[in-house]
């Protein structure tokens, strides 16, 4: 058969409500045109982001109900921590409330001020946690990985090279451990291939530099080296993911990506000495470590949840989601990062709407038109969300301005699939109607989130 069927069926609907491109139109500028402000209800199709907006499995409901809520050694916190030991084979496991807190106090207990921290491109928030001690967080993805149109596997390889020049450069004793993102979703989305990260690994060895994976979507990126790397094709996505994290000394996870669950994290290590300290503040700042600022019952589903994101059928549904949208795309001669990602289309902004300068933030226009065209949420990554300033505090622009459509795990199906692909269609072809914005106010930190946009005509 062609048609790939989501492998599920559904037994529990939530509504969405359908609204009028008028009443879209008053949303937006209600919200001072940033579609972070609009209200939830108002997106007919919510694409801001996968983490925490999948949909759970009966397995993971009925496990809900199991939810041992005992403080310290729940039977909950077995089933997880055994569930984490027979994926990565990693000795010591602590549940965090999601992935920033790991990283948070990953970044307290292991960093200091001068530190330097490499990684193929760093998420935002770990970025923010390694800044936020003094430490520097730098980006060294291959070439690669930068050119949006340029179609190659494995675009979020590190590059092995810089990696190299790097450690020389920097000394190995201020970088207490080195990190590698699978996938890799600042980029695109692109999986890492596991002759990367064992080649990584090589190379850290040598040095005696830790390698930590942020694993938040482990279970995507083990699928992409199931289809694409050469020697992979006969094992399953859990033998696949037990390699990539034997190569690891310690993990990062966001258990809202990949763990299936609504909310969620852990840290793994094999140290013992970063385990003590790592616990110690684990205490302070998330829960006693047997349930780290989660609920038993969070426990109970995530544990199901790791495990079905490695079930091979599923993860074969989702690509196909993915790439259904990108083959569409394609057709019609719209830009976008090429190949698709794990989790999300990248529409490149820049391409899409050439004549809006940088400045005016053709991500931005290209956001709100989605919006007021069908309903669709999805969220600028350019320059609102990653523009500097000089010394002169002159706005510098992104390299890139793009548009990610991060489609959430379970929720939509191929109609919800062709009703975007029919909104991306409308918007393409009146184009020429998108102006610029200007920002009207913005706050001092993580402007993206809240500033105000007005039209420029
Ligand atoms: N690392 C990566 C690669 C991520 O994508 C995220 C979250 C985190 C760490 C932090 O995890 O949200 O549980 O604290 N990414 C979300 C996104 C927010 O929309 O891409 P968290």
């Amino acid at each position: 058969m062609k048609t790939i069927i989501e492998p599920f069926r559904i037994k529990m609907t939530e509504p969405i409500k359908l609204t009028s491109k008028s009443e879209r139109i008053a949303a937006l500028k209600k919200a001072h045109n940033n579609i972070f402000l609009v209200d939830a209800e108002d997106c007919c199709i919510d694409l801001l982001t996968d983490s925490g907006t999948g949909a759970m499995s009966t397995k993971q409901w009925a496990a809900m109900m199991l939810g041992d809520e005992s403080y310290a050694g729940s039977r909950s916190w077995k089933k997880f921590e055994s569930t984490i030991h027979n994926i990565t084979n990693i000795k010591h496991v602590f549940p965090t409330h999601q992935g920033r807190a790991a990283e948070s106090i990953l970044a307290t207990t292991r960093l200091k001020p001068g530190d330097m921290v490499p990684n193929n491109s760093h998420f935002d928030t770990t970025r923010a946690n390694i800044e936020f001690v003094g430490a520097g967080a730098v980006d060294l993805l291959t070439d690669a990985g930068l050119d949006p149109a340029l179609e190659v596997p494995f675009k979020g390889n590190m590059d092995l090279r810089k990696l190299e020049n790097f450690i020389e450069e920097t000394g190995v004793e201020k970088i207490p451990f080195c990190m590698i993102t699978v996938t890799n979703n600042t980029g695109g989305g692109q999986p890492v291939a596991m002759e990367n990260i064992r080649a990584v690994k090589e190379i850290l060895k040598k040095y005696g530099i830790p390698l930590v994976i942020d694993a938040c979507r482990f279970a995507e990126n083990a699928y992409f080296i199931h289809e694409n790397e050469a020697g992979y094709e006969n094992k399953s996505l859990l033998e696949i993911a037990r390699e990539m994290f034997a190569y690891a000394d310690a993990a990062t996870m966001s258990c809202k990506k990949d763990g299936l669950a609504n909310i969620g994290g852990f840290f793994i290590c094999n140290n013992d000495a970063w385990a003590e300290d790592f616990k110690n503040l684990l205490i302070l700042k998330e829960g006693f470590p047997t349930y780290g600022g989660l609920a038993g019952r969070d426990l109970e589903v995530i544990s199901v949840g790791l495990m079905e994101a490695l079930e091979y059928d599923y993860q074969v549904y989702r690509h196909a989601t993915v790439t259904y949208m990108g083959e569409k795309l394609e057709a019609m001669g719209i830009p976008f990062v090429k190949p698709v990602g794990g989790h999300a289309v990248f529409l490149d902004a820049k391409a899409f709407l050439p004549d809006i300068p940088a400045l005016q933030y053709p991500g931005v226009g290209l956001v709100n038109a989605l919006y007021i065209e069908g309903g669709i949420r999805g969220v600028e990554l350019g320059s609102v969300m990653f523009g500097k300033r000089d010394e002169n505090g002159v706005e510098i622009p992104a390299n890139l301005d793009l548009v990610r459509l991060a489609f959430p795990r379970r929720v939509y199906t191929q109609s919800h699939f062709d009703y975007m692909i029919e909104v991306i269609e409308e918007v393409w072809k009146n184009r020429e109607e998108i102006s610029g914005y200007k920002i009207t106010y913005q706050p001092k930190f993580l402007r993206h989130f809240t500033c105000h946009f007005e039209q420029v005509n």
